[in-house]
């Protein structure tokens, strides 16, 4: 059944409708949209719902019978349709007893990448590793785009307080600019680049590959590449034809996603960054997520109260666009994560059987560092036409902060929350004894919704169940939308009219 011919829509759209019709509502927080997992907290208490909307917005998630997509995505059905594979990113974190794929081989498969992982790590943290004249490695350099950078990169930088000896840096540009602002920072003998690539094909990362091999053999000779290349590939012939030892190839497989593959060999950097045993905790993290996801009641469902949040102002208000704005320096490439893991998985026109969509779908993410943030985009937010949904990340406490400096930062998010959803009259404005004559250029409209999401501290496990988390929420708008959150048709063909506008130069 289409979408827009589900009971439940119809239902939700004359819902919307009423509630339009009030004039001003003001919409009181609604304390029963406070939600806890094990490492995350949800502070949905500022949105644009009525119990009523909750109801039907679970209605909707019933007909749509969540609960069998997340099952089938879990035990490694063949939910990519379109490539008619599965996409078990699951399957790489079960760290616990609580198996959902059930599958010994691939169990079997994803230990011993870890114990690959694991060998690798140890000896270049613990110095083992040496380069062409004996030197040990101090610096790594991942060479990959998309997914095959933005999770690692994101991971490094959030959990630079667990950092080993090993300088990691992320080049992902074509621009030769990136690439040389690293390697002047760089030693060749004891440099070791990570080719990251799922298919081993993709250009910007083979040319930034070649740059850095031709750097190296100016400075090592032609037969140095063997201990300053690793791949991380699921086509390990393509990296042994660009050179790479079979020995220091990590090989994954077609059923993990680019942008769901830093839990695979793609982690490498994470894991020579802050040790196999942590890598292991943040894996532990999002697999505490997978359980609560698969287990917890929709009511009580983290990533489907988010993704039902965001389908009620998308479909219904008409708000595309949704803000991350995290109140941590060290989550400044969280909105850059996840433009692609949204906006790749979930901004598509046709449905999984290949009928066109008449309903919105995707949502377009941006967002910036709080309190930066306010002195850049809050007044849009706050006053615009164009105001979105927001969600807010907010650490409770941090390695860098003392509690009251964290405060400081704490009371700025909470209080952009409130000023959004509030607002403030015209009234208040008068009684604070503002001009008279400036009060409609003061006035705040309020009814602007966020979420405030939260975690004790920046930890390897918070952070794994914060990146699950977003995983499942947009999961859960996939299978409502009725569309296929594996698959990226849209990007291709730009990079094939680049290929012929280069031949015709
Ligand atoms: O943007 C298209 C895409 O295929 C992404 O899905 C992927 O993460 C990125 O390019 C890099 O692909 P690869 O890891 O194969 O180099």
């Amino acid at each position: 059944m289409k979408l827009t011919e589900n009971t439940s829509w119809h239902q939700l759209q004359q819902h919307y409708d009423a509630l339009r019709q009030q004039p001003h509502n003001k919409f009181g927080q609604l304390t029963i949209l406070q939600l806890r997992q094990q490492d995350i907290t949800l502070d949905a208490t500022r949105h644009l719902v009525t119990p009523e909307t909750l109801r039907l917005l679970h209605q909707l998630t019933n007909t749509c019978d969540v609960k069998t997509h997340i099952h089938n995505l879990f035990t490694g059905d063949p939910v990519n349709t379109t490539e008619q594979r599965p996409a078990l990113h699951t399957a790489l974190r079960e760290v616990s007893t609580e198996h959902f794929s059930d599958n010994p081989e691939i169990t079997l498969l994803v230990s011993q990448l870890q114990q690959q992982m694991l060998t690798i790590s140890d000896k270049l943290r613990n110095s083992q590793w040496q380069g062409f004249n004996g030197s040990p490695i101090t610096d790594v350099v991942n060479l990959g785009i998309g997914g095959s950078h933005l999770g690692p990169l994101l991971a490094h930088e959030a959990l630079a307080p667990y950092h080993g000896n090993i300088r990691c840096h992320f080049v992902s540009s074509i621009d030769k600019a990136q690439l040389q602002s690293i390697l002047q920072q760089c030693n060749p003998a004891t440099t070791l680049f990570i080719i990251a690539s799922k298919t081993f094909t993709t250009q910007e990362t083979l040319q930034n590959a070649t740059a850095a091999r031709t750097w190296l053999q100016q400075h090592a000779g032609p037969h140095s590449i063997h201990a300053h290349f690793i791949a991380l590939t699921a086509a390990p012939e393509r990296a042994h034809e660009f050179g790479v030892a079979t020995e220091n190839t990590l090989a994954f497989w077609d059923w993990v996603g680019g942008r769901y593959s830093l839990w695979s060999a793609i982690g490498l950097p994470i894991a020579i960054h802050i040790g196999m045993p942590r890598f292991l905790e943040l894996l532990a993290g999002a697999h505490d997520m997978d359980k609560h996801y698969y287990h917890a009641p929709y009511a009580e469902n983290i990533p489907v109260t988010l993704a039902l949040l965001s389908i009620w102002y998308t479909n219904f208000f008409a708000r595309p666009a949704h803000a991350i704005i995290p109140y941590s320096y060290q989550l400044r490439s969280l909105p850059a994560y996840l433009q692609q893991l949204v906006m790749e998985s979930i901004g598509k026109g046709v449905t999984i059987n290949g009928e066109p969509i008449d309903y919105a779908t995707g949502e377009i993410i941006w967002g910036g560092i709080g309190t930066d943030s306010q002195h850049a985009f809050h007044q849009l937010l706050h006053q615009g036409t164009n105001w979105c949904p927001v969600d807010f990340i907010m650490p409770t406490h941090s390695d860098y902060n003392n509690d009251t400096e964290q405060n400081i930062l704490a009371a700025n998010c909470q209080a952009q929350a409130d000023a959004l959803f509030y607002g403030r009259t015209a009234e208040q404005l008068l009684v604070a004894g503002y001009d008279q004559a400036l009060i409609p250029h003061r006035v705040l409209p309020g009814n602007r919704p966020s979420n405030i999401i939260r975690c004790e501290k920046l930890t390897p496990r918070t952070l794994g169940a914060l990146l699950a988390m977003y995983e499942h929420k947009v999961f859960t708008q996939s299978v409502i939308w009725q569309i296929n959150a594996f698959d990226q048709f849209g990007v291709e063909w730009g990079k094939e009219l680049a290929g012929q506008l280069l031949k015709k130069q």
